[in-house]
């Protein structure tokens, strides 16, 4: 990393970033920038690739460098946790870092995704998490995972996890049930029969893995399993089209809502840890929406 390079050469100046490898496909400085603007912040938000095994090194020379905050993304997130001064409880129970604010030296780790996707549950469907039984498909992965937990502590009515490797979803169901209460916690195979039954007594079905990307991506549920009353999330994002579970729901007659949405709660969470002020989230909004017809 030319660190000078990275740093240095930014009207208004670098202060904050997101890191990952890849990282420039990331649209979090189209969502941040005009939110700092907005906000008369003399400050500018850019991308930064950092290889795996070198996130502390990144983090202190963030601080050295006068920033004030970092987003973390893939695949840094599990890293993060033990490169920050000060872990959030929330980001310990979740299992991941996807926000570092720097004050006065010190590394402090949150974790906004969590919280995040409860926002975007408000806002999409006008629901509450407390109120909903859960599926969330790819429970296994680092996304899947935090949004188990979160949606556990949160006390939706009923939680069922899906995972391709069926022993990470069982982990991760026996994480929850050692948390300090009684969830209604399962793991479901990945099998259409098992599934059908599962989406029976499902409200919320979320994906949290990393297919959809692509149209050639296999199909995650049976269309037919899909209800008219069900509330799908998909946490990828596309910038062409819809992603194919998005499109099998919307026919289904189903509400849905993609990833774009998180990724502009996760950002609002981060701006406020950042600025202890709320986020101008419209403008945020705007910026992402932007970004994604450019
Ligand atoms: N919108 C946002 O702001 C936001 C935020 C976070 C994450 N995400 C998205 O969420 C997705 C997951 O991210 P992550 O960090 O959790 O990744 P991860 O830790 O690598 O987890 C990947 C998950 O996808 C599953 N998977 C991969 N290939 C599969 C296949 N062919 N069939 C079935 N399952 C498969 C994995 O199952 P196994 O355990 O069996 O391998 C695992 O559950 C990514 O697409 C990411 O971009 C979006």
């Amino acid at each position: 990393m030319h660190w000078n390079a990275v740093a240095g050469r930014f009207t208004p100046p670098a202060r904050l970033a997101v890191i990952g490898d890849p990282i420039g496909h990331s649209r979090s400085p189209q969502m941040h920038n005009p939110a700092l603007q907005e906000c008369g912040i003399e400050a500018q938000y850019i991308r930064v690739q950092v290889p795996v095994g070198r996130v502390a090194e990144a983090f202190r020379q963030f601080a050295a460098s006068g920033f004030l905050g970092v987003n973390i993304t893939i695949p840094h997130k599990f890293e993060a946790l033990d490169a920050v001064d000060v872990l959030d409880p929330l980001a310990r129970q979740l299992g991941a870092v996807n926000t570092l604010a720097i004050r006065a030296g010190k590394l402090h780790g949150f974790n906004s995704d969590g919280p995040g996707f409860l926002r975007s549950v408000k806002e999409a469907f006008g629901a509450d998490i407390q109120d909903l039984r859960v599926l969330i498909l790819g429970a296994g992965g680092g996304a899947g995972r935090a949004v188990a937990v979160q949606s556990a502590l949160s006390g939706c009515r009923k939680l069922l996890l899906v995972n391709r490797s069926q022993a990470k979803a069982e982990a991760v169901a026996t994480e929850i049930l050692a948390l300090n209460f009684q969830p209604d916690v399962s793991v479901v195979p990945w099998q259409d029969d098992a599934l059908h039954a599962a989406l029976a007594t499902t409200d919320l079905i979320v994906n949290a893995t990393s297919l959809g990307m692509k149209p050639a991506d296999a199909k995650l549920l049976p269309a037919d399993a899909l209800l008219p009353r069900h509330l799908v999330f998909d946490m990828v994002y596309r910038a062409d089209s819809e992603t194919p579970l998005l499109a099998d729901a919307r026919q289904a007659g189903a509400r849905t809502v993609d990833g774009l949405s998180l990724l502009l709660h996760q950002g609002a969470i981060s701006f406020e840890h950042w600025f202890d002020r709320p986020a101008p989230l419209n403008v945020m909004r705007d910026g992402l929406q932007n970004a994604a017809r450019s």
